[in-house]
């Protein structure tokens, strides 16, 4: 425990992220000073909006800089404390640096409490992407019991809890993913009514309409682009459609054109809006406090992929932007 591994942005892509845009480097782990933790980095969440965050350009979050250590969403643990407000074994989670051992003052962490979910969940169905999936559903779709919910990248993270919780509510729900592997797991685990392969689809428009016959009333939309246009022709009237993300553009080095068939936001009624899950803390405790009687009782089926070692995290996030996860994407840099 004397050397800290370390995950930097060596130069900003150029349209897709390779490997050549992060360096692994290593130092000398330095003791915390009177305030400080040291902390052991455990869980790491990969996430779609580390890929905006790595251009330079003004956001609703700073971008990274080239040369300095990537951060994320992380689990760990308290090795030293020389803070007041927290204890040598104290599980924590922060946005912390990709690397192995990061130090904190505290500002920003908080405790993860005991419970009998794994640890690793408090980064997807009791984190960010389960709040996202619940935010995005009731406060911006305002979902009732009986509408047509339809989720693109419907098994990744996010996705495969909308779904859930989308039937729970009583409505119907429909997805598209990558592979039938997974669009076999949407409807066998993930609860979905129907589900199709969008890169083995001809027609998406065709396609969506065969999995929603009746129409989308809730447009939970992920990908952007082709699909989020195929929604959008999709729509009934009143229908919402909630901007979660745009995955499908994230790695262009161009803005894309906007959708065609706009003029069904006014014929047909249609209210669009976008959101950033942590403008939500009120509805996202709500969710965490359901989420975790629903887990407990089994209401709730959760998938992660795993990649082990901080040295992977690169890979594991190219992999999640390319499609390679199911469910929540995690890297595990040590055991507990
Ligand atoms: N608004 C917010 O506060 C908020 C918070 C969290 C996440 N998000 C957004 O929610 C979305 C899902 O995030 P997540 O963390 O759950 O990631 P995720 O769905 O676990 O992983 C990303 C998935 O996107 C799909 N994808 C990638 N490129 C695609 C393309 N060109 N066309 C169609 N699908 C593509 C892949 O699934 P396939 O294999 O099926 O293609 C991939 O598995 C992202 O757009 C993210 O930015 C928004």
């Amino acid at each position: 425990m004397t050397r800290n591994k370390q995950i930097r942005l060596a130069s900003r892509p150029s349209g897709w992220v390779t490997t050549d845009n992060f360096t692994v480097t290593e130092e000398s782990l330095t003791d915390p000073e009177d305030g400080e933790l040291l902390i052991k980095n455990i869980f790491m969440s990969v996430d779609p909006y580390m890929r905006g965050r790595m251009n330079d350009v003004k956001s609703y979050i700073p971008p990274f800089q080239v040369g300095e250590v990537l951060q994320a969403g992380m689990i760990g643990e308290v090795a030293v404390s020389r803070n007041k407000d927290y204890a040598e074994g104290d599980i924590v989670f922060g946005m912390l640096g990709w690397e192995t051992f990061s130090v904190s003052d505290g500002m920003g962490l908080s405790k993860i409490p005991k419970t009998s979910a794994p640890l690793s969940y408090h980064l997807g169905i009791l984190g960010m992407p389960g709040m996202t999936a619940y935010v995005g559903l009731h406060k911006i779709g305002r979902a009732k019991p009986g509408e047509t919910v339809f989720v693109s990248a419907a098994s990744g993270g996010v996705g495969s809890i909308v779904g859930q919780l989308a039937k729970l509510h009583g409505c119907r729900v429909a997805g598209c993913a990558s592979t039938d592997a997974k669009v076999a797991m949407l409807r066998d685990k993930f609860g979905y009514d129907a589900a199709f392969n969008y890169r083995n689809s001809t027609c998406l428009l065709t396609s969506l309409r065969e999995i929603c016959p009746d129409g989308i009333d809730i447009d939970f939309e992920n990908v952007g682009g082709e699909i989020f246009e195929a929604a959008l022709w999709s729509m009934r009237p009143n229908g919402r459609v909630v901007m979660c993300g745009m995955i499908s553009n994230y790695n262009d080095d161009e803005l894309q054109p906007g959708p065609r068939g706009m003029m069904s936001i006014i014929g047909k009624n249609l209210t669009i809006q976008g959101f950033i899950v942590t403008n939500y803390p009120e509805a996202s405790m709500e969710y965490v406090k359901k989420a975790s009687s629903w887990l407990e009782d089994g209401t709730l089926e959760y998938h992660e992929t795993i990649a082990e070692g901080i040295e992977n995290a690169p890979l594991a996030f190219i992999g999640m932007l390319k499609g390679n996860n199911i469910g929540k994407q995690i890297v595990r840099i040590a055991d507990i």
